[in-house]
Order: C-alpha cells, then sequence, then structure tokens
C-alpha cells in the first residue's frame, strides 16, 4: 500500500511517500525557516501563505522522488493537529481536494503521533517472515520533544498511548528557541545550539539548576530559560562565554530529558525507548539517552526527526489498517494530545 503524507502544522511544507507504513520512498521538505527568521519566530498568517504557494511545486517534486504518477498512489494522509491553524487548514483542504478527485481514501494523522512513527521508518521495512520483526517492541517508551511539545508517553500498541508526563510551560524546543535568541544565535535556536556547544566541548565548569517538580515525569524549563537570561544580562556575576553557557543549557535541558525518560521506562517496564520530534536531532540528547539507556534506543535520523511528511504517511499506515478514514468533512484540531 503506498500512502502519500502531507504536513503543514507549522513552517514546513511536506510530503512524503511511503510504503506498507515502513519503506520510505521520498520526503520533500520545503521549509520556510529563513523568511521566519528575520521575525525570530513562525508568524502564523506567513507560514499559511508560504504552504499555499509550495504545496504543488512540493507535491511535484515528491511524486518524481518517487517516481509515480498520482494514479500509483492507495491513500492520503494528512496532519489534522496539533500546529498552527491556518497552516494546518491549507494541507488539510489541499489533502481532501487530492483524495475526492482520485477517490482514495484520506487519513487523518496527530501530528505527534506521526513523529513516533519515524522510527518504524528508520527500522526498514518489516520483515514478513518474522512475526516479532514489526519495528519497535511493545510496550515503548516514547519521549516527543519538539518546539511545541514534550510528552513521555507509553506506547502499548499501534495507536495506544497512556500520557506519563508533559511539559508544565515551554516545550524543550521553545526553550532551544528562546535562549538560541538570548545568546544571538537567531532563529530556530535548537540546531545552532547545538552547533555552538560541541564546539565548547565537554570540559564544562559551569552547572546549570534542573527542575524539581511534583509530577514525576513531569518537565519545566521556563526557569532555566530564565537563569540563562539572567546571566546574559549580568545578573548573575561574570558572564561565561556563549559556548559555554550553551553548552551548560543544553546539559541541564538534556540531563532532565534523559532522567525522566529512563525512570517512566523502568516503571512501565518499556522493552525500549523512541526518541521522536524535532529536538531528538539534537546530538547530545542521542548521546546521551544511548549511553545510559538499558534498553534498546530507536533515534530516526536527524531529517526524519524534524517535520516531513513521510512519518505522516508511515503513521497513516497503521492508522487506515485500524479503519480510520475521515469524511472529506474532515476539520482541524489545532490543540489535539496524544494519549
Ligand atoms: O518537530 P519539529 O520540527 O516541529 C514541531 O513540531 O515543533 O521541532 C522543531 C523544534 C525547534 O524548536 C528546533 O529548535 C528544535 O526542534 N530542533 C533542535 C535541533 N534541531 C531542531 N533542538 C535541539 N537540537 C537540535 N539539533
Ligand atoms: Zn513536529
Amino acid at each position: 500500500m503506498r500512502t502519500l503524507g502531507i504536513e503543514t502544522s507549522c513552517d514546513e511544507t511536506a510530503i512524503g511517500v511511503v510504503d506498507d507504513g515502513a519503506r520510505l520512498i521520498a520526503s520533500i521538505v520545503s521549509s520556510q525557516v529563513q523568511m521566519h527568521a528575520e521575525y525570530g519566530g513562525v508568524v502564523p498568517e506567513l507560514a499559511s501563505r508560504k504552504h499555499v504557494e509550495a504545496m504543488i511545486p512540493v507535491l511535484d517534486e515528491a511524486l518524481s522522488a518517487a517516481g509515480c504518477g498520482l494514479a500509483g498512489l492507495d491513500a492520503i494522509a494528512v496532519t489534522y493537529g496539533p500546529g498552527l491553524s491556518g497552516a494546518l487548514l491549507v494541507g488539510v483542504n489541499f489533502a481532501k481536494a487530492l483524495a475526492f478527485s482520485l477517490g482514495l481514501p484520506l487519513v487523518p494523522v496527530n501530528h505527534l503521533e506521526g513523529h513516533v512513527y519515524a522510527a518504524w521508518l528508520h527500522t526498514g521495512p518489516p520483515d514478513p517472515t518474522d512475526p516479532e520483526d514489526k519495528g519497535p517492541r511493545f510496550p515503548s517508551l516514547v519521549l516527543i520533544v519538539s518546539g511545541g511539545h514534550s510528552d513521555i508517553v507509553l506506547m502499548e500498541g499501534h495507536g495506544r498511548y497512556q500520557r506519563l508526563g508533559q511539559t508544565v510551560d515551554d516545550a524543550a524546543g521553545e526553550a532551544f528557541d528562546k535562549v538560541g535568541r538570548l545568546l544571538g544565535l537567531g532563529f530556530p535556536g535548537g540546531p545552532a545550539i547545538d552547533r555552538l556547544a560541541a564546539e565548547h566541548g565537554r570540559a564544562k565548569t559551569l552547572r546549570l539548576p534542573r527542575a524539581r517538580l511534583d509530577g514525576e515525569y513531569d518537565f519545566s524549563f521556563s526557569g532555566l530559560k530564565t537563569k540563562v537570561q539572567r546571566i546574559v544580562r549580568g545578573e548573575e556575576g561574570d558572564s561565561p562565554e556563549a559556548a559555554e553557557l550553551a553548552a551548560a543549557f543544553q546539559e541541564s535541558v538534556v540531563d532532565s530529558l534523559v532522567t525522566k525518560a529512563l525512570a517512566a521506562a523502568a516503571n512501565s517496564g518499556a522493552r525500549e525507548i523512541i526518541l521522536a520530534g524535532g529536538v531528538a536531532a539534537n546530538s547530545e540528547l542521542r548521546r546521551v539517552l544511548a549511553e545510559r539507556s538499558p534498553v534498546p534506543v530507536v533515534v530516526p535520523p536527524p531529517d526524519l526527526c524534524t517535520d516531513n511528511g513521510a512519518m505522516i504517511a508511515a503513521c497513516a499506515h497503521y492508522r487506515f489498517a485500524a479503519g480510520d478514514v475521515a469524511p472529506l468533512s474532515l476539520d482541524i484540531d489545532p490543540a489535539l494530545k496524544i494519549g
């Protein structure tokens, strides 16, 4: 079954083509990041307009990379939430038009669930001769860390999620972006902090605090951001080099994420950990989680961690198998959650 996945929830116009939920055939991502960088963050109205402009060229490119035409598709999948309303509307309406004109099923996908399914793309096609070999093993502990979310979710099977923890204030990616701005690194801050921290290396002298919270698996990053702000403004004595501050900030975020994910995995009997979402592209998070985890860690390659259409198509395969097909009246759900 060949599925086309459409993703427009934020600032990426992305279309992927995936066979049987696991074989990556094509993934084209048109990023608007340069346009938004000028404003220091994503401007919703501009994002929607850019999606309108990019949609058809991205579709053409995805089909030509896949080596098939529209007639070679079996289903149309689309992100219907969470995300920016105007941006989601462009993708959902485009998907409806395609599904209607081609007479194909329209499969609605939760963006957060889509991020999780990047893990299946990474593990490759299932081996039909091996009943165990269907991608990651359940129960899996999933750490979803993106620009808008930081969730710890127990995945008991396809489509079966239990949310164990979440951020009480900023999402991990949001914290990276805000601190990136404080350090004058532009937007988005995540990749820039990752690079700058790597320059500093692991010889650290500065240690920033980790938030202590009542919720065992909840996160908080806004206090850390305020601490960095005070240091940058010289309110905490002599300011360290930006690279040292970036490394200390990153270390604190990574330590919180990894410590809580590992505790949740141990207490829930998870057989493995899946790292998902844009922040999963962070080199230090990938390294530390793999180093400290007693169970296998599944981490998609960086370009499948950040927003893409292939993860939406991969997820849709399992949603479709479970009977999830949307009517052509499908609405968006900007505040959709997982678990
Ligand atoms: O999943 P994603 O592409 O979009 C959302 O669904 O939000 O995540 C984007 C977030 C941004 O906050 C960006 O700064 C962060 O992921 N990010 C990173 C890295 N690459 C992207 N954060 C830390 N290190 C990275 N290498
Ligand atoms: Zn995302």
